[in-house]
């Protein structure tokens, strides 16, 4: 016999890129209930210390916690590629699913060739986490990464399909274009929303791999396996720390679902 658990999920990101997340989240478990947190007061994390985003990160699970979330997920690839062990050991009473190995695993279904590129932020690039777990995987893959700190501001601008973003991706692509890679991983959460613009750019031989998929299975099967699922849920719930209109059109955008963000003053947590 298998309990309903009515506790929602947690999900949380810097800004509006989780939402990519919380996509697929809502087309694998459509039967829970969502928390988000958008910390778009705070975002870009991508150029900031892992210090400072190890402090927001557990403000956030603090909040979420409080919210009573049965499991969470790290819907940003700055936090999980920095802080992920980190907040397991602060958090050890929660459940919590990074985005990197998911991504991994996509990325290794996909290529064909061993050749793979890897964009995000500065911070997630830095840490070396995609290319260490992907060698991890395939001793011999070859992995070029490339971090591309304006997709975030013209993510969250809402610039997904604009010249601008075209021409910006063009700049940040062009030397990945030489390398013969078969599949991209967008390292990043916000990507996903650029996604077309980036195709645009590299063309229609490299498969851009996407970590929402397999994080969200990811999720569903920890629920599974715990008894944790939810039968009868199903309502989405976004908190900010700064509020502003584009999250709401950005959020109706993605979900195709309106919502009304509620801010939350995270530093009190
Ligand atoms: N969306 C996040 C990520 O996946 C963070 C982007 C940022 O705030 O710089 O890395």
């Amino acid at each position: 016999m298998s309990n309903t658990d009515k506790r929602p999920i947690g999900i949380f990101d810097s800004g509006v890129g989780g939402l990519t997340i919380v996509k697929e989240v809502i087309e694998v478990l459509p039967k829970e209930d969502i928390i988000y947190f958008g910390d778009t007061a705070r975002v870009p994390y991508g150029s900031k210390s892992k210090e400072l985003v190890y402090k927001f990160s557990c403000q956030i699970i603090r909040f979420l916690k409080e919210k009573n979330v049965k499991a969470i997920i790290i819907a940003c690839n700055t936090v999980s590629s920095n802080c992920y062990e980190d907040l397991k050991k602060e958090f050890f009473d929660i459940p919590i699913i990074e985005v990197l190995e998911p991504g991994v695993k996509s990325a290794i279904k996909v290529t064909k060739n061993n050749k793979v590129g890897v964009i995000g932020t500065e911070a997630t690039i830095r840490s070396g986490e995609y290319e260490r777990k992907l060698k991890e995987n395939i001793k011999d893959i070859q992995v070029y990464s490339k971090s591309c700190p304006l997709f975030v501001p013209l993510a969250e601008e809402g610039f997904l399909e604009d010249k601008i973003t075209v021409d910006v991706a063009e700049k940040y692509l062009k030397d990945l274009k030489n390398y013969n890679i078969d599949s991209l991983i967008l390292g990043c959460t916000h990507y996903p929303l650029l996604k077309e613009s980036i195709k645009k750019v590299m063309g229609d031989k490299v498969k851009i791999v996407n970590p929402a998929f397999e994080t969200a299975l990811k999720m569903k099967n920890y629920l599974q396996q715990n008894n944790l699922e939810n039968k009868n849920g199903g309502s989405h719930k976004f908190y900010v720390s700064d509020k502003n209109d584009k999250f709401d059109f950005i959020c109706s955008l993605v979900l195709k679902e309106n919502h009304i963000a509620e801010k939350v003053s995270i530093e009190n947590y």
